[in-house]
């Protein structure tokens, strides 16, 4: 076993993200030194797409987007009830546009957006005219979720874990600024608050932090991942245009579906070797073509038509079939244009290893269409070899803990908006 346990500052930042609050923050303050690039005077001038991040993040050496190091979600609640009076309303807006101003928009400072509740909606005893935003609801037979509903989910995500800390206490702690700049509370109440990671080495490095890790399995020092591979390439994800709303009062906008995934990866680790875990987590047909945890695959996945032609086919052959394999129909519309967005990050919040997955799409029922596919109830029914869980992507190791729903509108219709889109 090849496991690094360095006491290094960035354990150390990520153990802070954990803690939160100022004992955090003074801890990941103590630790780093080099300054926090600064926002803007006008946040009218930033993209107005809140979902927009991709410009503002780093490419890897294929031109893959590279997700911020640190998230929070923080599901909030507002302290008023009923329908918000335009106060409230304009202290959310002046809480985001501190945000705005004291860091740079991008993964050096601070990516974030705030998205709304079908729950939030509910106090105007409606939904946002034009979107599909549905209650979030189970979707397999055998999960069985908590379901956010708070009011909002607001994520941030930075490089830095001092910025998403610093940002956190601003707005919701005591935090008297946010760099440099005078802190404006949010009228409202953090309700449940995780946090996440993603990037080469921090799997490694946290392994032995979580439960569900067995002592001899060996979390890849170059994964970015838990369960080893990279994922998220450039090919295999919609745009952040594919994603936006097209008409309606809030075009501009997306939805946005996060789902907590437990991992039990002392089976994943346990029952299968390197080709075995591409099989599942890729295709039956990339087995051979992926090295390691997936640096030699390039901007593509290379899930292509022949991979999910004849899935039961595929299926009976290999006695398992792939996650990617499995969905990639459904997550592709007749064009062949991917669609959805997914940014998912790791966790060990409680000390248990799990996954923070946000998608984007235009409509929730989008991603539902893709998670049914994720469920192969056609392959099952049909291939002995394959069950529910078993031999069905990776199924066997992922367990839902719950879901949300979100609209996230555009950056001027950002704060508590009305359901006819007004502001
Ligand atoms: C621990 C949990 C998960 C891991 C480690 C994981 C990993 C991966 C990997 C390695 C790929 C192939 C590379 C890529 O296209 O990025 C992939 C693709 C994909 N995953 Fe996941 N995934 C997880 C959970 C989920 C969940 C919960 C969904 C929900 C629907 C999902 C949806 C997808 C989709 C839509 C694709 C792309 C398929 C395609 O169009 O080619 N994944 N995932």
């Amino acid at each position: 076993m090849t496991r690094r346990y360095t006491p290094t500052r960035r354990r150390f930042l990520k153990a802070a993200v954990a803690v939160g609050g100022t004992a955090g923050l003074s801890a990941c303050l103590d630790m780093t030194d080099e300054p926090v690039p600064e926002g803007v005077d006008d946040p009218s001038t930033l993209p107005a797409r809140q979902h927009a991040w991709r410009e503002s993040m780093a490419t890897d050496e294929h031109g893959n987007p590279v997700l911020p190091r640190h998230h929070t979600f923080l599901y909030v609640d507002l302290d008023e009830s009923g329908e918000p009076s335009d106060e409230t309303r304009q202290r959310v807006e002046d809480a985001l546009s501190l945000l705005d101003r004291a860091y740079e928009r991008s993964s050096a400072g601070l990516l974030y957006s705030v998205g709304y509740t079908p729950a939030y909606f509910e106090r105007y005893g409606t939904t946002p005219e034009s979107v599909d935003l549905p209650a979030p609801r189970r979707l397999s037979d055998f999960e069985d979720p908590d379901f956010h509903t708070q009011d909002a989910l607001l994520h941030l995500a930075s490089d830095r874990a001092d910025v998403v800390l610093e940002a956190e206490e601003a707005l919701f702690g005591d935090g008297e600024t946010a760099n440099g700049i005078e802190a404006v509370a949010f009228p409202g109440t953090v309700e449940d608050r995780r946090t996440g990671f993603i990037g080469e080495g921090m799997p490694a490095e946290r392994a032995d932090e979580v439960d569900g890790i067995p002592e001899d399995a060996d979390v890849p020092e170059a994964a970015k991942l838990f369960m080893g591979f990279n994922a998220g390439f450039r090919g295999n994800q919609a745009t952040e245009a594919y994603v936006t709303i097209d008409d309606g009062p809030f075009a501009g906008g997306t939805t946005k579906h996060v789902v907590t995934l437990q991992q039990r990866l002392d089976r994943w680790y346990g029952d299968n070797d390197h080709d075995s875990m591409v099989k599942k987590l890729f295709s039956t047909r990339k087995v051979g073509d992926i090295e390691g945890v997936g640096a030699n695959v390039g901007d593509d996945s290379g899930v292509v038509p022949e991979d999910f032609e004849n899935l039961i086919e595929e299926a009976n052959d290999h006695g398992a079939i792939g996650h990617a394999q499995k969905m990639a129909a459904a997550n592709r519309d007749e064009e062949g244009n991917i669609r959805t967005v997914r940014r998912h990050v790791e966790s060990t919040d409680s000390g248990v290893a799990s996954l923070h997955f946000p998608s984007l799409q235009q409509e929730i029922s989008t991603f539902e269409e893709i998670r049914e596919a994720m469920n192969a109830a056609d392959v099952v029914s049909e291939t002995p070899a394959i069950r529910q869980r078993v031999n069905n992507g990776i199924l066997r190791y992922i367990f839902v803990k719950d879901r949300g729903n979100f609209l996230v509108p555009s950056r001027e219709q950002r704060a508590l908006p009305r359901p006819d889109g007004s502001v």
